[in-house]
């Protein structure tokens, strides 16, 4: 008998999650049999109770309910522990294992550009995305600091994870060799805004935006024009997922088809939703 094996991401709103596509086209070039599925839940705890009656195999968890699926998990990685938030649910044999992919996802993408060890990394935002980042950063060893709109939210972020808050006019000074944008600004349809003056960039820094769409947000265009080296959303993206398929099926993920698939979607029409 051939097990079937269905996985899905649960969030709200998931029309126009990219990670269906994503992860059956990675299903399909692995000859691993199993289907994704998006749905769209508001009520988690039947949705999780779902999981368990159907032996739903593996689920991607995203917005808003990355960090209130916690309590309806058996187990939680320490990672995803230490954050506060759950992106990716292993069923083993009954028992729901929650993990966070994010983090390795940006700082993977990070990684492929530059060493972080020692490095000084402005990170702009303090939402769920921020989050992840600082914590990532920290690990690898980078002197944090974040930047925030409402000075509250980005203090209590910096506190909690040992970072340092720096307000507007303290970022020049700072000078950061990598600059990470987690805010919504730049995103469809204000694409004509970014988050920092172009003259804060510089030919020496990585600039990575966790927004993906557009892929080439106003700020890595300017970037890219005044020689930094620039990481998009998609990067992040297609990294979060490529570790969930690999914590669900135990295969190499097929990177490059999974980011080429995405992005010739994105390419094809335009689409609503980050992050999942
Ligand atoms: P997520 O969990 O996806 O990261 P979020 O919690 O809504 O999303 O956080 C979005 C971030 O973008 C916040 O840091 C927010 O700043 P505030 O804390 O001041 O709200 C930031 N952000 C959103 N719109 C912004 C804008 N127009 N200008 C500056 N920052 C903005």
């Amino acid at each position: 008998m051939v097990e079937n094996r269905l996985y899905g991401v649960i969030g709200q709103p998931v029309a126009h999650s990219l990670s269906p596509l994503m992860h059956n086209t990675a299903f399909a070039v692995t000859g691993f049999e199993a289907h994704f599925s998006a749905f769209a839940v508001t009520d988690l705890e039947a949705a999780v109770a779902g999981i368990r009656a159907l032996g739903i195999a593996g689920v991607s968890v995203t917005l808003p309910h990355k960090t209130a699926v916690i309590k309806h998990l058996d187990w939680i990685d320490d990672e995803a522990l230490a954050i506060g938030a759950v992106n990716t649910i292993v069923n083993r044999c009954g028992r729901l294992c929650g993990y966070n992919t994010d983090v390795s996802g940006a700082i993977n993408a990070l990684q492929s550009k530059i060493e972080l060890s020692g490095r000084k990394v402005l990170i702009l935002g303090a939402g769920g995305a921020a989050r992840a980042l600082v914590y990532g950063a920290l690990k690898a060893g980078s002197s944090v600091a974040i930047g925030n709109r409402t000075a509250d939210r980005g203090q209590a972020l910096a506190e909690e994870f040992g970072a340092c808050f720096l307000s507007r006019s303290e970022w020049d000074g700072f000078a950061p060799e990598i600059l990470v944008n987690t805010t919504s600004l730049g995103m469809s349809p204000e694409v004509d805004k970014m988050p920092l003056p172009e003259t804060f960039l510089t030919p020496e820094m990585v600039v990575m935006d966790i927004v993906y769409n557009p892929l080439r947000t106003r700020l890595l265009k300017a970037a890219k024009e005044c020689g930094a080296q620039t990481i998009d959303g998609l990067t992040m993206f297609v990294g979060q997922g490529a570790l969930q398929f690999e914590l669900w099926t135990g295969k190499k993920a097929p990177f490059e088809v999974m980011r080429q698939t995405v992005l010739a979607e994105l390419q094809r029409g335009e689409r609503s939703s980050v992050g999942d």
